[in-house]
């Protein structure tokens, strides 16, 4: 009983293109009139508890993935030039998850996603940067669009699949087949929690 509009996919900085067109699709979204934007992304996992397959609720981020899509000049029927980022996760939508989470027994996490330009995965040291940092998850997206929904006021709530753990201390090597299968596996969990959250919208 709900309208939603999926992305096939999204544009990363990493495959050559600019903020601006790794962000534009979610202006389209704004003005297809969406009224909330759930962002899903593939994540290694930095926080030594984490373990691959588990889903992570992101409750804020760092970028190091520059740069900021909002550089440049500011269209101001879209947002401010200097956007609060104080709650870019939604805390209601986060509160919201971990309800329908718990009710399905679904085993989620919370953390800080850094984001990073790749397309290389961190070498050890740059893992422990990032824990260091303060991060629990790190991965290659969504910060930008993150950035560009809140500049338009727009709620977003957002979930890593941990695919990979990064900070291990011995057979640190990481492949894309690795991070693929993952998170097939944890699409019938992440499914239904998103199925559910729609539905309660
Ligand atoms: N690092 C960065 N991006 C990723 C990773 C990782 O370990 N896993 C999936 N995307």
């Amino acid at each position: 009983g709900k309208k939603f509009v999926a992305m096939a996919g999204r544009f990363h900085y990493n495959g050559g293109y600019t903020s601006e067109q790794t962000t534009f699709p979610i202006r389209v979204l704004k003005f297809l009139g969406i009224d909330t934007l759930l962002v899903s992304n593939a994540a290694g996992g930095v926080n030594p508890s984490f373990k691959v397959g588990e889903l992570m609720i992101i409750t804020d981020h760092i970028s190091q993935l520059a740069p900021n899509p909002l550089i440049g000049k500011n269209y101001k029927e879209l947002g401010p030039r200097f956007p609060d980022m104080s709650e870019p996760y939604k805390k209601y939508l986060i509160k919201k998850m971990k309800t329908i989470a718990a009710e399905k027994n679904i085993n989620v996490r919370e953390g800080v996603y850094v984001a990073v330009t790749g397309p290389t995965f961190e070498t050890r040291a740059e893992y422990k940067m990032i824990l260091t940092l303060g991060g629990d998850a790190v991965g290659m997206s969504t910060v930008q669009e993150v950035i560009t929904a809140v500049h338009m006021w727009l709620p977003v709530l957002a979930i890593s699949v941990i695919t990979d753990v990064g900070i291990r201390e011995d057979e640190n090597v990481i492949t894309h087949e690795e991070v693929l299968q993952a998170a097939k596996e944890a699409e019938p969990n992440f499914k239904a929690l998103i199925c559910e959250l729609i539905a309660q919208l």
